[in-house]
């Protein structure tokens, strides 16, 4: 089987992050920062250690500006509404995800002002389109990191500095970026960071979060919940204190262990080297995929403005075809149609019908790459 959805979450996981989990939930197990007891402790240091790990790998202020979430979705939820008020300016890019499209779509209809700068056509991103409708009333730049439908990387750093002359917060949306490219939010000056742990993190499900830069100001920043969180209990207000503020409720101490364990191991390997491996595999696979006659790939020539997901169709078949004979035909795992990004499909040309999108990861091999491409060769003559 070649499994080639890491853009959907990575699979396998690193045995690192298995034994993570199952000693978790043999060893330590208790409610974390919650009782006193000693098997809480040893659930509530797993919980630190995983936000000391994300924090030092994406340079973050303070382990305690590291807020733990569902997923990227809640991350992204949780800035995008918790700042944005009726009569607040947003300017987002026709090459985003549902997960920012749809709260900011929904923001717009309670009277948020959203300004929606198009991308080209190849899936990168025209700055001097973006910086005319970045205005001095714009109050948040929303922006992934990389496209999870091309795969094309946005400069936030250049971003960020276009944001901040007039005066508004960047928060970058890091899907397909987090454990794929490496990312500092101090250097980069990015303000807002969602991630997720199930992909280049090489954590499980349920698990992600949102690093607030130290020059966001918390008390303009609501939380999406509100409950228990252990600390303060005396008050039935939410405590201020950070991550508190956005943490209500028992945390996946088991999914974060993994997360932990995930990140320590991408650290160890580091996240320079899976990107030069990664790189070669895209790099590979999309110039095998280009001399297909009747194969069209979709994002910027140039892979090295992209992360590894490539996104193509094969002329006179349909996607959801392709994708059922590349699974029983050829063991090979992908995902088709619009990836929930419309807008990004609008943006590249490919709406209604979306595309074929085949995302290599770490684990993943060159022979593996190879026989992708033959597979394409097979599917594009039949
Ligand atoms: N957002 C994930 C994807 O692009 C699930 O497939």
């Amino acid at each position: 089987m070649i499994y080639l959805d890491h853009a959907a979450t990575s699979w396998p996981k690193p045995p690192a992050v298995l034994r993570a989990m199952s000693d978790y939930l043999e060893t330590a197990g208790g409610n974390p920062g919650r009782s006193g007891h000693r098997l809480s402790i040893a659930a509530a240091r797993y919980v630190y250690d995983a936000r000391e790990a994300v924090a030092s790998l994406f340079h973050a202020p303070d382990p305690l500006r590291v807020i733990f979430t569902l997923n990227v979705t809640y991350a992204l939820n949780l800035a995008m509404r918790g700042l944005l008020q009726p009569g607040d300016h947003a300017v987002t890019t026709s090459i985003e995800h549902n997960s920012v499209m749809r709260p900011l779509r929904e923001l717009e209809r309670q009277g948020v002002r959203l300004s929606v700068v198009a991308g080209r056509p190849d899936g990168t991103l025209d700055l001097d389109a973006l910086r005319q409708a970045i205005t001095r009333g714009t109050r948040l730049v929303v922006v992934n990191h990389a496209s999870n439908v091309m795969g094309a990387i946005l400069p936030v750093s250049e971003i960020a500095q276009i944001a901040h002359h007039v005066g508004a917060l960047l928060l970058v949306d890091a899907a397909q970026t987090a454990g794929t490219l490496p990312i500092d939010v101090a250097a980069m000056e990015i303000d807002l960071l969602a991630f997720t742990g199930h992909k280049g993190l090489q954590g499980p499900p349920g698990t992600g979060g949102l690093i607030i830069g130290s020059n966001v100001d918390v008390a303009q920043l609501t939380p999406l919940a509100r409950g228990g969180t252990g600390s303060r209990s005396e008050f039935e207000e939410q405590p201020e204190m950070l991550p508190d503020k956005y943490e209500s409720g028992t945390p996946n101490g088991v999914g974060l262990a993994g997360l932990g364990a995930g990140v320590r191991w991408l650290v160890e390997r580091t996240v320079e080297s899976i990107r030069a491996h990664e790189l070669e595999l895209a790099t590979v696979l999309t110039s095998g995929l280009r001399c297909i006659k009747d194969v069209t790939v979709y994002g910027p020539v140039d892979p090295k403005q992209s992360v590894a997901v490539v996104s193509c169709r094969v002329k006179g078949q349909r996607v959801s075809t392709i994708g059922l004979r590349l699974d029983d035909e050829f063991e090979i795992l992908c995902r088709v149609g619009l990836h929930c990004a419309p807008a990004a499909h609008r943006t590249i040309g490919t709406f209604p019908e979306g595309t074929i999108r085949l995302a290599p990861g770490v684990f993943t091999t060159m022979d593996d790459i190879y026989a992708t491409i033959r597979a394409f060769e097979k599917l594009a003559c039949l």
